[in-house]
């Protein structure tokens, strides 16, 4: 076996060890809960991009559009020779329009926890940017500690956050995720943010329950992952995905429900579920603009500049760290 295999396989068996303990830990609990971030192994990284592709799921084209639009701005407002992060990066589709807006850029850092997919991106990406330097990092960036030694010949670390993945997060979480992004990104430090902002909770619920079941496949992946590395025994048929807006909190909140009583086996150990109970899986919080202001300020940045769509859907927002 060779260093990078052994490397590989190391990584694979912590990550693993990881889901282990989180997913009999959530199971244990009351009301049980598995933290989102598990969603995404390689297939359920697939079947998020097969989500933004869908109809329903106006946050893809929305922010993408809003990028496409914005994109000379947010390069004047970074500078030349940034080391751009970031945070999430799944596909890396949308970064694409930052990498070819920004100019000289010093690295392009992706990070995400789906090691898989992100060696793949990484990979399509060096073949369509062959003069980029691309420095892949997989990390849980909740808890990465600092950034490996790139870009330190870059003026500055510009992050980029899309995808609403900051919804993904509860408030407490979301101010501390962008307290460790400021100090990731250092002194004159900018954050490009996405975020989901809150409208005709019709049009929410529909982006989560879409007609042809993607979101429901992508939930119910959680079991399929669950099945094949804790060697469970979920039956697929016997859950279903289930997903609304709840307005006292202004979030989307998805379950796995058990649509009978039943019992199941993982990594060894027996969990009974009756007939409704529930697995929460995701959580996904929409902003206003004053909020996203406050959420900002929490974190350790204010808001420079704020761009939506004309339906106002979608927010993206241009942070600096605070000095
Ligand atoms: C909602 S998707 C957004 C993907 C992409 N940025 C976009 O805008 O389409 C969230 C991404 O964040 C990654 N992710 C989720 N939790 C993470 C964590 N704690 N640390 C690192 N990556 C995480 C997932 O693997 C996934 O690629």
């Amino acid at each position: 076996m060779n260093g990078e295999v052994l490397t590989l396989k190391v990584a694979e068996t912590a990550d693993r060890e990881e889901f282990r303990q989180a997913v009999l830990d959530g199971l244990a609990r009351s009301p049980r809960a598995i933290p989102a971030k598990f969603l995404y192994d390689a297939r359920g990284s697939a079947l998020f991009d097969d989500i933004c592709g869908l109809p329903e799921y106006y946050l893809t084209r929305t922010e993408t559009s809003i990028l496409r639009e914005r994109a000379g701005e947010i390069a004047a407002l970074a500078g030349p020779g940034c080391a751009l992060v970031e945070f999430g990066s799944g596909s890396s589709v949308k970064s694409r329009l930052l990498l070819d807006a920004l100019p000289d850029l010093a690295v392009y850092a992706p990070i995400d926890i789906s090691r898989q997919h992100l060696d793949e991106s990484a990979r399509r990406l060096g073949r369509d940017y062959p003069a980029l330097t691309i420095e892949p990092i997989c990390a849980d960036y909740m808890v990465l500690p600092a950034l490996p030694a790139i870009g330190h010949a870059a003026r500055r670390r510009l992050g980029f956050f899309p995808g609403s993945t900051i919804g993904n997060l509860e408030p407490a979480d979301a101010t501390s995720f962008l307290r460790r992004a400021r100090r990731l990104l250092g002194e004159g430090g900018a954050l490009v943010l996405g975020a989901d902002l809150k409208k005709d909770p019709r049009l929410l619920h529909d982006a989560y329950n879409d007609s042809a079941g993607v979101t429901a496949a992508f939930s119910l992946n959680l079991l399929r992952r669950m099945n094949r590395e804790l060697h469970a025994n979920f039956n697929l048929e016997s859950f279903a995905h289930e997903a609304f807006y709840n307005s006292e909190e202004g979030r989307i909140e998805i379950y796995l429900r058990s649509l009978c009583d039943q019992s199941v086996v993982v990594a060894g150990r027996r969990f009974t579920f009756s007939a409704g109970e529930r697995i929460h899986t995701e959580y996904s919080y929409k902003y206003d603009l004053a909020g996203l202001e406050a959420l900002a300020r929490s974190g350790g940045f204010t808001v420079g500049r704020t761009w939506t769509d004309p339906a106002g859907l979608f927010a993206v927002a241009w942070l600096e760290a605070i000095p």
